[in-house]
């Protein structure tokens, strides 16, 4: 219902334009969002140049700006998404949940660098999966899939999750149909992007790739794997004392849009979607729908959202310790930053970024490992705001 109210004010804009674009991105599955981040899409506020990024303020001392609802952060560059859900939040009668859903489906549709939606980060098999969640602060909600195949709408299916069942994750292939009961279309995720990152790594024997301590060797070959002998005992600790730095993840392979929205009634909704890491071990779950891990919101304090080494990541809840280091009185800037440097005690050379805002609308990031870029809007800036953050390891 509320999105109508977006549809008919966008479908005004390029009404005509909006169904081109639905079909040139393939069938369009049938929900509201997705149409409504079409018709974005399609219309002249869309596809600016990204704003050169600013270093983002300092904001370790207490109220360092004033500040108010609405707000749209979200992680990286992906500033059609931070405008979409402007533009959804700013209408009245739309409620932060639909416009997370629909700044996030704007980059499954544009597939976000490469790591949101289809054609992106094929696994082993060369096959793209989406993980994706959506949280409502109001009631504490949460839908979520992991590894979901063959659908491109993965945070509308994670909806759905949450508003037609008791559940909060479904994973593979049970998703996918579930997904199909709803409504989806199933079609390929496969592009010839995709078709063409794996056959290269396949020409490179399978390098690199995630697999630990195998027969034959994963270091120089392809599968099918066993495990090698003699390694039960060593696995966790080699992985502790010499963290294996996740090779598909890097500045030019942003992997996850993560986005928090507060309305002006102070309502804050999360939500993340991705297609995880290249060359996965086919049904690997990054953090992204993991409660707390990709993203966290509580009405009570605010939200964050988290990007990075994802199988890292959820070992430590980050969005979820940056809510509750706001609500023990950080700045948000602070607040991400340590739950960062929790991760860091233990693999201090992991690659992961964090933005967070509280209730007031202030808003911060952090980054460890990689420099980290992040998008905002606010009723004061005229349009999206790109900050840059200095990763924490870099830091004097
Ligand atoms: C928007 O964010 C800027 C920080 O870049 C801040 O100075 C300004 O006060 C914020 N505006 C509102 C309405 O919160
Ligand atoms: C994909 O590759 C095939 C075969 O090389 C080609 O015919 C087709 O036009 C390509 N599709 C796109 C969207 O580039
Ligand atoms: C593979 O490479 C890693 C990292 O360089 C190394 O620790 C490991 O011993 C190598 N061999 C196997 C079988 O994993
Ligand atoms: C595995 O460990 C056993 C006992 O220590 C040893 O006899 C055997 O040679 C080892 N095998 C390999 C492949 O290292
Ligand atoms: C971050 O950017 C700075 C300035 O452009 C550069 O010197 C530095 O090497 C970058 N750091 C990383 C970890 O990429």
């Amino acid at each position: 219902m509320r999105i109508t109210v977006l549809i008919v004010m966008l479908g005004a804009l390029a009404a005509s334009a909006a169904s081109a674009s639905a079909a040139a991105s393939g069938p369009a599955p049938a929900t509201a969002a997705f149409d409504a981040a079409s018709a974005y899409l399609a219309s002249p506020a869309a596809h600016v140049p990204r704003p050169a990024a600013i270093p983002q303020p300092r904001d370790n001392e207490p109220n360092q700006f004033q500040a108010s609802l609405p707000i749209v952060i979200n992680t990286w560059p992906f500033t059609d998404a931070t405008r979409a859900a402007w533009a959804s939040i700013t209408t009245p009668s739309t409620s932060a949940v639909d416009a997370v859903e629909i700044g996030c489906t704007v980059c499954e549709i544009e597939q976000c660098d490469g790591s949101v939606g289809y054609g992106g980060s094929p696994n082993e098999d060369g096959e793209t999966t989406l993980d994706a969640m959506i949280m409502d602060g109001i009631t504490h909600d949460v839908g979520s899939i992991g590894c979901i195949k063959r659908v491109k709408s993965a945070i509308s299916v994670a909806r759905k999750v949450m508003e037609h069942t008791t559940h909060t994750l479904l994973v593979g292939e049970d998703a996918t149909r579930f997904a199909v009961s709803m409504g989806f279309k199933e079609e390929s995720l496969t592009t010839n992007n995709s078709i063409s990152i794996y056959q290269s790594w396949k020409a490179q024997n399978c390098q690199p790739n995630y697999r630990l301590d195998t027969l034959p060797d994963a270091n120089t070959s392809c599968g099918p794997y066993k495990p090698a002998p003699n390694t039960s005992n060593r696995g966790s600790s080699r992985y502790h004392t010499s963290p294996r730095i996740n090779p598909a993840v890097g500045p030019g392979n942003h992997d996850t849009v993560g986005m928090i929205v507060i309305d002006a009634n102070g309502n804050v909704a999360g939500g993340t979607s991705t297609n995880g890491a290249s060359h996965k071990v086919p049904g690997r779950v990054g953090d992204s729908p993991i409660t707390g891990s990709g993203a966290y919101v509580d009405n009570n304090v605010g939200g964050a959202a988290a990007t990075g080494d994802g199988d890292v990541m959820m070992r430590f809840l980050p969005s979820y310790q940056a809510v509750r280091n706001m609500e023990a009185g950080m700045t948000p800037t602070a607040a991400a930053e340590d739950a960062l440097r929790r991760i860091a005690k233990f693999y201090p050379n992991y690659l992961g970024a964090l933005v967070a805002v509280n209730k007031q609308g202030q808003f911060g990031g952090a980054a460890h490992g990689w420099n980290f870029s992040y998008s905002v809007r606010n009723s004061t800036m005229s349009d999206v705001t790109v900050f840059s953050v200095t990763p924490l390891d870099a830091k004097p």
